[in-house]
Order: C-alpha cells, then sequence, then structure tokens
C-alpha cells in the first residue's frame, strides 16, 4: 500500500466513526423529551414504539459487528435478540412486530444502558477497514431507524386527545411564499441511473444501468398545502375518474378526506396541534392520493428514473433535512432534496443485474421487492447526508404515516 493510500484509508475510518458517534448521540437526543410511557407504546403494527428503534438499532450492531467480529464479547442479555431482531429469518424466531407495544420491560433506562455498552464496545471495531462497509451499514441502518421513531412517535403521540408536543414552539415560521411552478425540462434519450463510486450506497441502487427516457418535464418545487386546499375544494376526493381503482376503493372503505393528521386548517406535528401554512409542503399523503392529486392538476408522478436524473445535478445535502434533535417540520417547497420524500410512480423492483448479498444482510433490501411504490428526495426527517440522488425509498401504496409529498411531472 502506498502512504498516500494508507492516509486516505486512516482519513476514511475517521470519518466512519465520527459519523458512528454522531448518529447513536442523535438517535439518543431525539428520545430525550420522551418518557418511558411515550417510548413504549405501539400506535398500529407499522410503527414501532420509540424504545424499539431504540434497542433494534443495538442489536444490529451487536449482533452482526461485535458478535462476529469482537473476540470475548459476550451479549448484554441472551434473551433479547428475540425482541429486537426485526424481520432477519437467517438469526432466527422474533416477537411478532404487531406486538412490539406489549415490551414495558426492558424499561426505556435499561435499553439506554445497553446503548452505551455496545456504543463503547464498538470503539475498537471503527478504525478497521476491513469492517468498513459493514460499519457504513450500521451507521445508514440507524440513521434509517432515526427517521422512522420520529414519524412512528409522531403517529403514537397523535392518538392523545391532549395533542402533546414533542418539542414546544408556539409559533413555527412561516413558510416562504411558494412561488409559481418552474419546470425541469429533459430531451429524453438514454440516461445513466443508479449508484456509481466508492461512496456508500444500499444494495437496491445497483447495478448503474441504461434506461430510456422520453422527454418530459419535471416541476421545480413540491405541491403546497394550499394548492391541496383547492383540491379538496374542488372535489378532489369525491371524484372517482380521478383515481386508481385501488386508490377509489381505499377512499371508500377508510372514509379519507384529506392528507393524514389534517383537522380544520391545522394539523398534528411533532410540535403539538399547528395552524397548517398554505405555502408549506403538504405532507402525509398515500400514493394513491398524490396519483389522484397530479391527475387533478392535468400532470402524473414522475418515475424515479426521470427523477433522478434531474436531481442528479443537484447537492443532496441541501434543503430542510435533520441536523439536530428539535422541531421537524416541511416548510419550504423548493429544491430536489429535503422537506418530503416524493412519490414516483415507479414500481420498486431490483434493477437489471441486482444479487442479492450473501448472509443475513442480504435480508436488507430485496425481499421487500413487491407491490411498494419508490420514493425519492429526503424529507425533514432524513438525517442530512444520509440521502444521494440514486437513493430509493419505498412504501406500500396506501402508506401515509411517513413525511410524504410529491412532486409534479409531465410528457412533452
Ligand atoms: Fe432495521
Amino acid at each position: 500500500m502506498q502512504p498516500s493510500e494508507r492516509h486516505e484509508q486512516q482519513d476514511a475510518a475517521v470519518d466512519l466513526a465520527a459519523q458512528f458517534r454522531a448518529t447513536r448521540a442523535l438517535t439518543e437526543a431525539l428520545v430525550a423529551p420522551l418518557s418511558d410511557a411515550d417510548a413504549s407504546i405501539q400506535s398500529m403494527p407499522d410503527a414501532s414504539p420509540a424504545k424499539w428503534h431504540l434497542a433494534h438499532t443495538t442489536w444490529f450492531w451487536e449482533t452482526f459487528l461485535l458478535r462476529e467480529h469482537a473476540p470475548g464479547y459476550r451479549l448484554f442479555r441472551e434473551d433479547w435478540p428475540f425482541l429486537f431482531n426485526s424481520y432477519y429469518e437467517a438469526e432466527g424466531a422474533r416477537i411478532a412486530r404487531d406486538a412490539r407495544g406489549m415490551l414495558s420491560r426492558p424499561a426505556l433506562a435499561e435499553v439506554l444502558e445497553w446503548r452505551a455498552v455496545v456504543s463503547e464496545a464498538m470503539t475498537p471495531l471503527l478504525d478497521d477497514p476491513a469492517l468498513a462497509p459493514l460499519i457504513a451499514l450500521g451507521v445508514a441502518h440507524e440513521q434509517q431507524h432515526i427517521e422512522l421513531l420520529l414519524t412512528d412517535i409522531k403517529h403514537a403521540l397523535f392518538q392523545n386527545p391532549l395533542g402533546p408536543a414533542m418539542w414546544e414552539r408556539a409559533h413555527p415560521p412561516a413558510a416562504a411564499l411558494a412561488a409559481p411552478v418552474g419546470w425541469h425540462q429533459h430531451p429524453g434519450g438514454i440516461a445513466l441511473v443508479g449508484h456509481h463510486g466508492d461512496s456508500f450506497a444500499f444494495d437496491n441502487e445497483g447495478p448503474r444501468h441504461r434506461v430510456l427516457l422520453e422527454p418530459f418535464t419535471l416541476a421545480d418545487r413540491l405541491v403546497t398545502n394550499g394548492e391541496w386546499d383547492a383540491f379538496i375544494a374542488d372535489g378532489g376526493y369525491r371524484d372517482a375518474r380521478l383515481w386508481l381503482a385501488d386508490g377509489w376503493g381505499w377512499v371508500q372503505r377508510e372514509g379519507i378526506a384529506a392528507p393524514m393528521y389534517w383537522r380544520g386548517d391545522q394539523h398534528f406535528t411533532h410540535q403539538g396541534w399547528q395552524v397548517r401554512d398554505p405555502h408549506a409542503p403538504v405532507t402525509h399523503i398515500s400514493y394513491y392520493e398524490a396519483d389522484a392529486f397530479a391527475t387533478w392538476a392535468g400532470a402524473r408522478l414522475p418515475t424515479e428514473f426521470e427523477w433522478e436524473t434531474i436531481a442528479a445535478g443537484h447537492d443532496p445535502a441541501t434543503g430542510n433535512q435533520l441536523d439536530c434533535a428539535g422541531p421537524v417540520l416541511p416548510q419550504g417547497a423548493a429544491g430536489l432534496f429535503g422537506d418530503c420524500w416524493q412519490f414516483t410512480r415507479s414500481a420498486y423492483l431490483p434493477y437489471p443485474g441486482f444479487r442479492v448479498a450473501e448472509g443475513a444482510v442480504g435480508e436488507y433490501n430485496g425481499k421487500f421487492m413487491s407491490g411498494q411504490v419508490v420514493l425519492r428526495g429526503a424529507s425533514c426527517a432524513t438525517v442530512r447526508g444520509h440521502s444521494r440522488a440514486s437513493y430509493r425509498n419505498f412504501f406500500y401504496p396506501h402508506q401515509r404515516w411517513q413525511f410524504t409529498g410529491l412532486r409534479l411531472a409531465k410528457d412533452i
């Protein structure tokens, strides 16, 4: 190895160690306002208790790094992996997902103690170049759970008629006046999509490959609350012609008439009930709603490849994303990244040449490629630095407890 190569490797290890510590600390800072009861309840099967997220991310480090690569490390508690394995069949039996809210024990304080022990035990592993890819995956995994923790606790607090605030702020700053929509034009042709280079990416972002784009145009900002008010006022939720059949069935069955968390001119936020800002991006909508709105607006949702081709020229670390513990709210509407994840009309499928990795971590993404749609960008609850132009988020079409929004596209 050349000296310069060795220096690069050392610098990368320092960066990764710093990312590990910052991510662990951010998770813990976010739950500081929560009581043990707040952190233990599960408001629906899709959402997990905050305490479970704290523990599951720790289980990931203990299982895939410490157990395998730290000589002499002993599990903190032999019977906890059953509680905190999420979906890894290779790691054996586990508690049912919808029973995570039954875990009154271990207490929040015990989980935090486990976190401290595991973070400390990780220290000697952080500068081992052979483990760097797995540690980068662990950091990205914990960052994903930070966003889930935030959206899950929001849903849990929303259930409480008192409308508790996680962070107090009486008057959120008004979003800048939403500008008229401008359009990114693209002439079409063969485009290269998917992750490339040596930096970290999830396996589902590759292999890089060619796609054929027809000429299209993509809005330069997100759809706003005020525009969604106009959709509602125009009978958008009552006009079957605007909806996909599955979406119309969902609207009828569930009695849907507005985005999640809306009540009159207010919406529920991590800061409690707030008056909605008409210039802020609309959020907490399903794929069905996004598609119906686009149809109503005389447009359509972009494909994930159209979105990526435009976003490739933009800095993914910009926009309203998560930097520290504190108020979380979509505020701006401009930029490709931040505020809300954006629905695409693309099914979440493997790219040409995709292969599931060997071992338990191969269960990370590939087995979920059925029945879900791709979202692109990043939200106000995404840890800054986590997302990329090639990043593929994915949810089922009816789900809307994430910070989901939309950006229009058109054929030209
Ligand atoms: Fe996980």
